[in-house]
């Protein structure tokens, strides 16, 4: 089943910049999808245009649909906060709040309108069960955030958005700023994730989209070049442009 289907997508920043022409992709649920490509590609266009972030950024076109669960996102009248409520985003560099590791998560549960207290409390834990964090935090749970590693902190910000119970993850390179056993951490848990979420992932290397692969799309230079199911663009690749990158001959 495909939960997003992007019909005929462009995007124009106000310089001009075509960072996304004519874009048309399925993203498969219960799957991790990779976008993988050289930097400028767009990837982090379409991510952040799948959250309506280019709301706020310096876009001066944006053409075509994003429909989730068939309904497009990008029509004015979609309500922006029921769509981040469904599609969480994770970025490069883990920013948790200046608040302690359980404020961190409960903090957007009371936002999101939760105020039972021991409601709040289960949900904190299940995130952070999910995310392999609790056994880790359990006895510190009134610690501030920023005493965790790099590595703790990043899983913390994607127990933030699971307690939401998103229907669709996004990352942005989310292991960019970690170190190995770190982003084999991260990997595995998106990997685990899987099974329950769809999983829209702009990998930070080749290596760590061909690892991650359930489905994989190619980006260059604002165009979609091909997709393929599993490790198909990094196996047998069939436009040469993947192939020279895949094979390291450029990017
Ligand atoms: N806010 C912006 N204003 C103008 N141009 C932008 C803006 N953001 C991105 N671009 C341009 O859009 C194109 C696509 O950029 P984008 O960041 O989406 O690529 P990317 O594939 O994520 O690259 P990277 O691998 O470096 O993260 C590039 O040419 C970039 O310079
Ligand atoms: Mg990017």
């Amino acid at each position: 089943m495909d939960k997003i289907i992007i019909e005929n997508l462009n995007v124009q920043y106000s310089d001009g910049t075509e960072s996304l022409k004519n874009i048309n992709l399925n993203i498969p649920a219960n799957a991790v999808t990779v976008l993988f490509g050289p930097a400028g590609g767009g990837k982090s266009t379409l991510l952040r245009t799948i959250n309506r972030l280019n709301d706020l950024a310096d876009v001066n076109l944006l053409k075509g649909r994003v429909l989730l669960n068939g309904d497009n996102i990008l029509d004015p009248k979609y309500n922006v906060t029921e769509l981040r409520r469904r599609v969480g985003m994770v970025f490069s560099r883990p920013v948790p709040l200046p608040l302690t590791i359980y404020e961190n998560v409960a903090y957007g549960l009371r936002v999101a309108g939760e105020h039972r207290r021991s409601k709040i409390y289960e949900m904190v834990e299940k995130a952070l069960r999910q995310v392999v964090l609790w056994d880790e935090v359990y006895d510190r749970l009134n610690s501030p955030a920023n005493a965790l590693s790099g590595g703790q902190q990043q899983r913390l910000c994607i127990a933030r958005v699971m307690s939401l119970q998103p229907e669709v993850i996004l990352l942005d390179e989310p292991t960019s700023a970690l170190d190995p056993v770190s982003t084999a951490k991260i990997e595995s848990l998106l990997q685990e994730l899987s099974s329950q979420f769809t999983i829209v992932l702009a990998p930070h290397n080749t290596q760590q989209a061909a690892r991650m692969s359930d489905f994989g799309a190619f980006f260059l230079q604002g165009e979609l070049i091909e997709t393929g199911p599993e490790k198909e663009l990094f196996m047998r690749p069939k436009d040469k442009r993947t192939q020279d990158y895949v094979d390291g001959r450029f990017g």
